[in-house]
């Protein structure tokens, strides 16, 4: 493992090594006010790039020209429908089976309300997405869950346990699936999907897929849309360039119905329409359009830090269990063996100063497990990782004492 930090460089061709802790720093979002300035933020996503190259030009380019008013016309679900085709080999994604959503949770909660009501059941595969709980509580759904099961992958048999409960009572319920998997990073295959499309129209339950983390798929791993399987024609799913470019701050998504499920698409209320930013369209059509090489180079240096964290740990903490994920940039922790509780990122923010996510918002499964953030620089990992007595950061600076060194646990 190579633990020499390399200076991030604004030439460097991984987008993940261009910008310097100094420079993150200046950043104003959530990942980086959050906590104090002796704390790296290894938590919520956003990842530490600078804009694709299109992306920054699209934008520029809109607001040099004023081009600020309101989103119009196909131009996102064609770019989308592109990338499906070439990236995925999918050329089902019909642009007038597409509506644009503010962003995805809001699409999610959008296409919950299409097809069910208060008090239906909404299942999903904890651990999961911390969201995906307060989101359907607060429009008057029940959360039902389906633990994932062995190798964090699916569990058909929880999966119809929980469907025969969500339909208990001839109740209408939905299946949010998160598809790759956040926080494991596990992508689901083309049978487990075609799996799910027969559980759930055998039990009469609509799938919702969150797929927003589709483009962030390693090379030589296939992602499947769900709405491609066989089966899923009256599936919904999600979709936004938001997490592989990082444009959350720019809002804009996609929702995609199958044909069964056109006519519910068309139900979508005009007033959702009015949320998504004309600014946010541009980027994120740009995104899928014209950044596939910047995606490539960022999906290179993704594949990089799993490697390189899995290596910190087997060195500095080899109590924790990881099980690196072909997709997302995050990494899911199992830190049981370390004995620090329910809540070790409690432990790794005070003892350690670095910001990991606590496990427990992830529901049942979440408990004594932290996610980490690696859409960041190896240098900031090796930062992060590093017990004292390892290297010195670049900068000078001495090392980072170690989240929770050895002497403490
Ligand atoms: C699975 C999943 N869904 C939705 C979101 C949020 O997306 P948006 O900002 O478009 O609502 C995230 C953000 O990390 C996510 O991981």
């Amino acid at each position: 493992m190579d633990l020499t930090p390399h200076r991030p460089a604004d030439d460097d061709p991984n987008p993940l090594n261009r910008l310097t802790l100094d420079q993150l720093r200046l950043r104003t979002s959530m990942k980086w006010r959050t906590y104090p300035d002796d704390v790296l933020p290894l938590w919520v996503a956003e990842m530490d790039v600078p804009l694709a190259e299109p992306v920054v030009r699209a934008v520029t380019d809109a607001i040099a020209l004023g081009d600020t008013g309101y989103p119009a016309g196909t131009a996102y679900a064609e770019a989308l429908a592109g990338f499906a085709r070439e990236r995925w080999g999918w050329d089902g994604l019909a642009v007038e089976r597409t509506a644009i959503v503010p962003d995805v949770m809001l699409g999610v909660v959008e296409m919950l309300k299409l097809v069910s009501g208060p008090g239906d059941a909404v299942v999903v595969n904890c651990p999961v997405y911390p969201p995906f709980y307060p989101f359907v509580e607060h429009m008057d759904r029940r959360v039902v869950e389906a633990p994932l099961g062995a190798h964090l992958r699916l569990d058909l048999d929880a999966l119809e346990d929980a469907f025969r409960r969500a339909v208990a009572g001839g109740r209408r319920a939905t299946y949010l699936l998160c598809s790759p998997h956040n926080p494991t990073g596990t992508v689901h295959t083309a049978d487990e999907l075609a799996a799910v499309a027969a559980l759930a129209d055998r039990h009469g339950v609509r799938v919702v897929a969150d797929e927003i983390h589709a483009p962030l798929v390693a090379p030589g791993t296939v992602f499947t849309p769900y709405l491609s399987v066989p089966g899923a024609e009256s599936g919904l799913s999600l979709m936004s360039a938001s997490k592989g470019w990082n444009l959350a701050g720019l809002k804009a998504a996609l929702a995609i119905a199958g044909p069964a499920a056109a006519d519910d698409l068309a139900r979508l209320p005009e007033e959702v329409g009015h949320g998504p930013s004309h600014i946010g369209v541009i980027a994120h059509t740009a995104a899928l359009r014209d950044g596939g090489d910047w995606l490539d180079a960022l999906l290179g240096g993704l594949d990089d830090n799993r490697a390189l964290l899995a290596g910190l740990l087997a060195r500095e903490l080899p109590g924790v269990r990881y099980r690196p994920g072909p997709a997302t940039f995050l990494a899911w922790l199992d830190c049981r063996a370390l004995g620090l509780g329910d809540d070790p990122a409690a432990v790794f923010l005070d003892r350690g100063r670095v910001a990991l996510n606590s496990g427990l918002p992830f529901g049942t499964g979440g408990a004594g497990h932290v996610r980490l953030n690696l859409g960041t620089s190896p240098e900031v990992l090796i930062e992060a990782g590093t017990a004292d007595g390892g290297p010195p950061s670049s900068e000078g600076r001495p090392p980072k004492p170690l989240r929770v060194s050895r002497s403490d646990r």
